[in-house]
């Protein structure tokens, strides 16, 4: 344990100087091939096991000193304690005076956990009520339109979609989030009023996006000949009495202390309840609180989000990559790299500290991706032989669960192609480690070769460096309960690199300023008004407008 005072910024640790000398001295160099040759052991020492989730750090660019440095780094930093106070309810999020408490939302009942009562309250009537929603033989419901953007969108699609296997034939989940009205307009196109449920969702329900489609889906709901919007609409929010003013009657409430991007645990989650139900509901949020859990309890050596989170610090201010690739192989989680991108970059995408100080380094990388294996066959290319290094996060699931519709034959072939996409997930990580040399290519024919390049040169356009990292987590099965624990390592993961940047994870002002100009700019497209306007933007303006 480190004697000295907590640091509230990374760059205030002891550790950060060792750090730096570390990466100066070894840390650049470290070469992934000769790590593996010189320790057997490197497999073994380097994975490690969460609730649901199996993980292999090996393949990245570190060693027993630069993580026992990283582990200083963060007590140095007071993670331990920052994550208590979080987890105890401290109004952590400084600028909004709030508190943090999405892991109180997926906690057990009656275990003395903060706001229990009120939680366990909220979720059994969402519950109730998506429960009636699934019983469509007397709701009469089909389809399920449910309209909100960012965290009021981003986490429950991920997970309906993630969790089609558990989703009930005959009621269909639509998600609108976009002001677009090429988002509305097709979903509504096959719908009956009759047959429709509308869920608004949006925290503060002020939201442009969200108000401008609720209202156009209220008109289409009566020109189409509904009846009984106060059946058909309701509303997922903290801000009721917006809702209320919007003319929706059944609100389901939650609290200022769940963050928009961490709150699909709360009634926000409503789409997904109706989707999977209220056990698979449940076992999402056992999950998510298994995994809260382990990061509240393990040693930091062996504590998964932390592990991820220093190694998050270590490429991004140490080697100064400055993106991370999400690649999971499961066509289900297709828009999970959507999600996190919003859960990382919108909590950790600042540039101040606490205290407002501009800050030295760097924050979050950018965070993109696409399942595999499409992505192989758009831009992995890059990652392979492009001027960046991009650290690759590959995310396999060992069993398939294609549906029990999935019989004979065409199980055996689903099957074959399930091994197909871990061999593929598998030679990614392994070709970008491995890489190709110059002597390798040379001696490999090159048929498509042009006669005008001699073969050095051919070869020099076929090697790779290769020693490019990448992280394999791993899932039995993509569950509820596997996916809340993979979700909750996420958000913990986040938590501990913003915690040792000393940033507020928790507010986003950085979507104000765009939300205010465009304020501004509506009344001009109508009016063509462009006084006062820079060049390019009335420029622009009178374009669109011509
Ligand atoms: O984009 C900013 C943001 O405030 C997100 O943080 C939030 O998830 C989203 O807008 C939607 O907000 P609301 O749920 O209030 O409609």
């Amino acid at each position: 344990m480190s004697s000295s005072p907590v640091a509230s910024r990374c760059d205030q640790s002891p550790a950060w100087g060792l750090l730096q000398a570390h990466f100066q001295s070894a840390g650049r160099r470290f070469d992934l091939r000769q790590a593996f040759a010189a320790d057997a052991g490197r497999y073994a020492a380097w994975t490690l096991t969460a609730p649901e989730v199996f993980a292999d750090l090996s393949k990245n660019r570190i060693d027993a000193d630069t993580m026992a440095l990283l582990l200083q780094l963060a007590r140095d930093c007071g993670l331990e304690g920052k994550r208590d106070a979080m987890l105890a309810g401290e109004p952590i999020n400084l600028t909004e005076g709030r508190a943090v408490l999405h892991s109180a939302l997926r906690a057990p009942a009656g275990k003395g956990f903060l706001f229990s009562d009120e939680v366990q309250a909220s979720l059994s009537s969402m519950l109730a009520f998506a429960e009636s929603v699934r019983d469509t033989s007397k709701s009469g419901i089909t389809d399920v339109v449910h309209i909100g953007i960012g965290g009021s969108d981003l986490g429950p699609a991920m997970v309906v979609r993630a969790l089609q296997a558990y989703t009930q034939h005959g009621l269909k989940l639509h998600f609108v989030s976009n002001v677009d009205g090429h988002d509305l307009a097709p979903v509504l196109r096959d719908l009956k009023p009759a047959t429709t449920l509308f869920v608004i969702a949006s925290k503060t329900f002020t939201t442009q996006e969200t108000l401008a489609n609720a209202l156009a889906a209220k008109a289409w709901f009566v020109a189409a000949g509904g009846s009984d919007i106060a059946r058909h609409f309701v509303a997922t929010s903290s801000n009721t009495a917006a809702a209320g003013a919007f003319g929706i009657t059944t609100t389901f409430g939650f609290w200022d202390w769940v963050g928009g991007r961490y709150s699909l645990w709360s009634v926000i989650g409503l789409p997904i309840a109706i989707a999977i139900g209220a056990e698979n509901f449940r076992a999402l949020l056992a999950g998510a609180h298994a995994m809260d859990q382990h990061f509240a309890r393990t040693p930091l050596e062996r504590n998964l989000p932390v592990q991820l989170g220093l190694l998050d610090i270590w490429y991004r201010n140490f080697h100064g990559f400055s993106s991370r690739s999400v690649a999971p192989y499961h066509q289900g989680l297709g828009r999970l790299p959507a999600y996190l991108q919003q859960l990382e970059m919108e909590s950790n995408g600042k540039g101040v500290d606490l205290e407002g100080q501009t800050l030295p380094y760097a924050t979050s990388p950018v965070v993109w991706g696409e399942a595999g294996t499409n992505g192989q066959h758009a831009y992995f290319q890059m990652l392979h032989q492009g001027t960046d290094v991009i650290p690759v996060e590959f995310i396999a699931v060992k069993t398939p669960n294609h549906g029990e519709h999935v019989q004979g034959e065409m199980k055996a072939l689903l099957l074959d192609q399930h091994r197909k996409l871990l061999a593929n997930c598998l030679a990614q990580s392994q070709a970008l480690m491995q890489g190709k040399s110059f002597e390798e290519a040379l001696q490999e024919s090159a048929p498509t070769a042009s006669k005008e390049l001699d073969a050095a040169t051919v070869a020099r356009h076929r090697s790779f460096p290769g020693n490019r990292p990448s992280t394999t987590l791993v899932l039995d099965r993509l569950t509820p309960s596997s996916l809340g624990a993979l979700i909750a390592l996420y958000e913990q993961r986040v938590f501990v690199s913003g915690a040792l940047w000393g940033i507020n994870s928790f507010d986003q002002w950085g979507v104000e300023l765009g939300k205010a100009l465009c304020g501004q700019l509506l009344p001009r497209l109508s009016s063509g008004d462009t006084t006062g306007l820079d060049g390019s933007t009335a420029g622009l303006l009178k374009h669109l407008l011509a």
